[in-house]
């Protein structure tokens, strides 16, 4: 006969708690928390109880049974209940539920986005200066545009993502502060031109040291010089007037790339934490942050790191990848001077998997906010470590990138009789790459300037950059030779030649035919992404320049001419 002893009825009685925690919480909401712990408690309980009848199975002892199993150490059972009751409480409440992100850019915004959706627990604010920027991202007009970005925003803002410009608030109530703010190239003083200019962090900096009364784990996200954490703490440590106020650092580089930034972020290849790990306090706030990750990504893709380390992977990260356009680049150039065809020997050496296929598509040149502004970073530490031969080397990508830009204007003028003087020339494309607005370091701002310098008058297209922003890359001045378009049809009508300037997926599907038809002759297309159909335009009467591509022989007599 089963013994009815305290382990037994500590296990009805934990049901009949959970019974009624749970029937009030459909009542009062408020009793939910306990309804969960005494869950909790309960499934613990029959997992000791599961425990102890497999015990005595494998011991051959029916006499132990539930209830008579440890009849006179109930409190053995107790514990290993209580220890398992207990542990993922502790898991939920030694996780932070309250994060706050400095920055509601291009990698602030959606990121923050993406952890708000991922983990519902958390309570996620993302503050700015800018308060246009703030009211945009509550509006149904998002600040940028991203694939996959309004979805997730929609699907989270006002329930646990919020955006606004109260940062002294939103610094005080959050356990785990990210700093996504700008760090862009010094414009003067020392370093200028290639340092990377850390007053936006540094004010970020302060202000977290101001307005801190309780301990916060600071997140670098913005990509930084090597080391930038150790001055960091410092500002913080020596402005936070709260005593006993701890900080710990860590760096979180961002990965994600515009216009797949909802792919990358769902599925990153990696997410990198870096952090103190060589004490306790370090680890346990890269395994705090781990965590939240943990959420949706795969565990080995979340890698940790010394902070130096991760510091320095992500400008090292951005030099290679920038490396690459530039070198196929260069190939581009040697290509058309030997009737080789960019485009094959990419795909060749695409195939050797030691090299893999991806960033090797030869283009007008690479552009965005961080490629440049990362490897000149990244050579002036170098210089700085007087590293000069390794200094060099990185400049040359960006030398490289400059030269692919002259080399294009100089192929429209030569192949347009060395002469652009006020002939309409349609340039598609303004952003630096497609499924982005994002006009930052864009090709087409060098390209655009080298054609009005040479006179031409530029007709501008693009789906998502706004005349505005194109006013403001370009400067009053240059605007003078430059209409921006709301529609391709205007832009490309009696037009001298086409430039595309960005690989947009609709200029495929334009009526190429019908856009001879309208343009003057000979009609001329320069494809600074080699994303048409050149054997097509060919073959409707277009004179086709495409980068490191067999020279049309049109445009080898003009440059004999
Ligand atoms: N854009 C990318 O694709 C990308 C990718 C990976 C990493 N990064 C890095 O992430 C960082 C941010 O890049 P971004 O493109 O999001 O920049 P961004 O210019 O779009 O956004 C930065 C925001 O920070 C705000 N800000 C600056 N100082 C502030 C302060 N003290 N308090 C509150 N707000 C402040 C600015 O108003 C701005 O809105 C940079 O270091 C960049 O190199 C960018």
């Amino acid at each position: 006969m089963v013994k009815i002893t305290k382990s037994t009825r500590s296990l009805f009685l934990s049901c009949g708690s959970f019974s009624l925690s749970f029937s009030l919480s459909l009542l009062f909401p408020c009793c939910a928390f306990f309804a969960f712990v005494f869950f909790l408690s309960l499934l613990s309980r029959c997992v000791c109880a599961c425990v102890c009848v497999r015990v005595s199975v494998c011991l051959e002892r029916p006499d132990l049974r539930l209830g008579v199993l440890f009849p006179s150490q109930p409190q053995v059972f107790f514990s290993c209940s209580h220890v398992l009751t207990l542990f993922p409480l502790f898991i939920i409440t030694s996780s932070f539920n309250s994060v706050c992100c400095i920055g509601a850019g291009y990698v602030g915004g959606p990121t923050m986005a993406m952890i708000a959706l991922k983990c519902p627990h958390i309570e996620v604010t993302v503050v700015d200066l800018n308060q246009q920027r703030i009211d945009a991202w509550n509006s149904d007009n998002l600040p940028i545009y991203e694939p996959g970005l309004d979805e997730v925003v929609k699907a989270c803002r006002g329930k646990n993502l919020f955006f606004s410009t109260d940062c002294e608030a939103a610094i005080r109530a959050a356990q785990c502060i990210f700093v996504s703010v700008n760090t862009p190239t010094k414009k003067t003083g020392l370093g200028k031109g290639k340092a990377a200019d850390l007053t936006y962090w540094e004010s970020a900096a302060r202000n977290i040291a101001a307005w801190s009364t309780s301990d916060k784990i600071i997140v670098e996200k913005s990509t930084v010089p090597v080391r930038t954490a150790e001055a960091i703490e410092k500002v913080l440590l020596r402005n936070c007037p709260q005593e006993g106020v701890h900080f710990d650092i860590l760096s979180n580089p961002e990965f994600l790339a515009e216009g797949t930034a909802i792919d990358d972020l769902t599925m990153p290849d990696r997410v990198l934490i870096g952090g103190k790990i060589e004490n306790d306090r370090g680890t346990a706030a890269c395994a705090a942050l781990c965590e939240v990750y943990a959420n949706w990504v795969p565990k080995e893709r979340i890698l940790t790191a010394n902070l130096w380390s991760a510091e320095l992977s992500k400008l090292t990260a951005n030099a290679m990848l920038a490396q690459r356009i530039s070198s196929i680049n260069a190939i581009s150039a040697l290509c058309e001077c030997t009737g080789a065809d960019v485009s094959q020997v990419s795909f060749a050496i695409g195939k050797d998997s030691r090299i893999g296929p991806k960033f090797l598509n030869a283009s007008v040149g690479f552009g965005g906010s961080c490629f440049q502004k990362d490897i000149l970073n990244l050579a002036y530490i170098c210089e700085c470590h007087g590293l000069q031969e390794v200094a060099d080397y990185w400049y040359s990508v960006v030398g490289m990138n400059d030269y692919q830009k002259t080399r294009f204007v100089r192929r429209v003028v030569s192949a347009m009789f060395n002469t652009i003087r006020n002939k309409k020339i349609a340039m598609l494309g303004f952003a630096f790459k497609k499924d982005t607005g994002d006009t930052r370091e864009t090709p087409a701002i060098d390209v655009a300037h080298g054609m009005i310098e040479d006179g031409a008058k530029i007709a501008l297209f693009d789906p998502q950059v706004p005349e505005e922003q194109v006013r403001m890359d370009m400067g009053e001045e240059a605007m003078k030779s430059i209409t921006c378009y709301s529609k391709p049809t205007e832009a490309l009508k009696d037009a001298h030649a086409v430039t595309i300037m960005t690989e947009w997926d609709e200029f495929k599907t334009y009526d190429w035919r019908a856009i001879y038809e309208v343009m003057h002759k000979p009609a001329f297309v320069f494809d600074g992404r080699n994303i048409l159909d050149h054997a097509h335009l060919s073959e409707i009467g277009f004179i086709v320049y495409a980068l490191g591509k067999p020279i049309d022989p049109f445009l080898k007599s003009a440059e004999g001419a």
